[in-house]
């Protein structure tokens, strides 16, 4: 009882995002970290300029790495649940942003709330929500590596979320091939176009890198990029230091080549990195930076090696290559383009990968630009048409009688 009156409390007041409609289907999205919101906001604006009424709620299942991408994805939330806390669990996460959120249900009841991927957040949305028997819409929906350990705990998030959600959203056909061999559907699959491809676009047509990064770049200019992130927590121990102790080895041995490392903020990330790549020559650990800067650097980079999800459906858009840091994937599709090369779990693969590649780039040069396998920049337009068609709206209701009047 104690904790739901901190948490009534700590709401702040619903700002504006809800106003000047008269859609009548209120859509409530959530996000809470970086990628989520990456990936949601081409949907928020077009849910904006189809005259939805909406409600932007953020769990801050990440605050720091959050913040940067409200601003300039310039996005406003009526709702901050702000979650967050030092080295936290999925069950805390999941508890907490279940307790806040059905307070926000309860005020604002929203017809469907949207939830994007496969975070602790999102899952809990979708419970939250599928709990009060709300509508729940899942962008991205469908992505298996069919490991229930690997991404952890993302995989089994994906599958439960799509047990509960009514509208799936889903990137590519493979996807929907999954979500029917599940029992999902058909009727009720929507293959859209991952909307990563949209924020991308949008990013790159409309900003440009800091000055920062651009003195990375013009100091870095004659060496060969190697770009970092790593952050799984299927990793964490062991695999994550032995990958970064053999990324160190093969820097310190090739005098021209640079690791560029934007450093996650998870604990377990940051003391890997400082026990291993602190005081390096050619070895960059940067925070984590904004869309705008990274992109830059992916573009700048020789070799792109990540663990990320969102970084293999950038690198096809980017003409990147990509070392996968993980044993298997769930985006198989930019391995088929030939952009991406999975790892596995070994370190001494990735060893030998680097080596290779680096003795004779014929991979690394062959790879280019191509139409990205996960979307063409229209996801999110199709994500509300969709809507649109089954959350028929009053307006269109008035315009429909007053014809009939006149
Ligand atoms: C989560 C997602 C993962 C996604 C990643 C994006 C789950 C299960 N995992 O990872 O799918 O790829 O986010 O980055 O939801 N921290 C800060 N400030 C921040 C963010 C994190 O200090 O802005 C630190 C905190 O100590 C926090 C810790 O990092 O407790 C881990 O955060 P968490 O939300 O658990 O992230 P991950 O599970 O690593
Ligand atoms: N990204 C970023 N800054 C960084 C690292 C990543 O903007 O310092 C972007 C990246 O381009 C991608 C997204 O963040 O769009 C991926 O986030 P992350 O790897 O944390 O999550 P995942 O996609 O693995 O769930």
């Amino acid at each position: 009882m104690e904790l739901l009156e901190e948490i009534i409390t700590v709401l702040p007041k619903p700002t504006k995002n809800g106003a000047g409609n008269n859609r009548g289907q209120k859509v409530l999205i959530l996000f809470g970290t970086r990628p989520e919101v990456i990936k949601l906001s081409p949907v928020i604006h077009q849910l904006k300029k189809r005259k939805f009424e909406i409600v932007i709620v953020s769990s801050s299942q990440h605050k720091d790495l959050l913040d940067p991408f409200l601003d300039l994805l310039k996005i406003k939330t009526d709702y901050d649940l702000e979650i967050m806390t030092d080295n936290q669990t999925p069950n805390e996460i999941c508890a907490r942003v279940m307790l806040s959120l059905d307070k926000v249900l309860h005020i604002e009841k929203p017809n469907l709330i949207l939830v994007q991927g496969d975070t602790t957040t999102a899952l809990a949305g979708a419970l939250a929500g599928f709990n009060r028997k709300i509508q729940v819409g899942h962008v991205e929906a469908g992505l298996r590596s069919g490991n229930l350990h690997s991404p952890f705990p993302e995989e089994f998030n994906r599958r439960l979320i799509s047990q509960m959600a009514t509208y799936h959203f889903a990137a590519t056909e493979r996807n929907r091939h999954s979500l029917l061999a599940e029992g999902v559907s058909m009727q009720n699959i929507h293959v859209t176009g991952n909307t990563v491809v949209d924020a991308l676009n949008y990013i790159l047509k409309n900003f440009s890198p800091s000055d920062e990064i651009e003195n990375l770049i013009a100091k870095t200019s004659r060496l060969k990029r190697i770009l970092l992130t790593t952050h799984r927590r299927e990793s964490f121990g062991a695999k994550i230091r032995n990958n970064l102790k053999v990324l160190a080895e093969f820097v310190e041995k090739h005098q021209d080549v640079c690791l560029i490392f934007p450093v996650h903020l998870n604990p377990n990330v940051r003391r890997a990195t400082r026990d291993i790549l602190a005081n390096r020559q050619r070895v960059f650990l940067l925070d984590p930076l904004n869309y705008i800067d990274f992109v830059s650097l992916m573009k700048e980079s020789w070799l792109i090696v990540s663990d990320s999800g969102g970084v293999q459906e950038e690198a096809p858009s980017l003409g990147k290559p990509l070392l996968i840091l993980r044993e298997n994937t769930e985006r198989p599709e930019a391995v088929r383009a030939m952009v991406a090369k999975l790892v596995g779990g070994n370190p001494e693969i990735l060893r030998r990968m680097l080596e290779e590649n680096y003795s004779l780039p014929t991979w690394i040069k062959s790879v280019k630009q191509v139409e990205n396998p996960f979307g063409d920049g229209k996801a999110a337009k199709r994500i509300v048409r969709i809507l649109e068609k089954e959350f028929p709206a009053k307006i269109v209701k008035k315009v429909v009688s007053s014809k009939l009047e006149i």
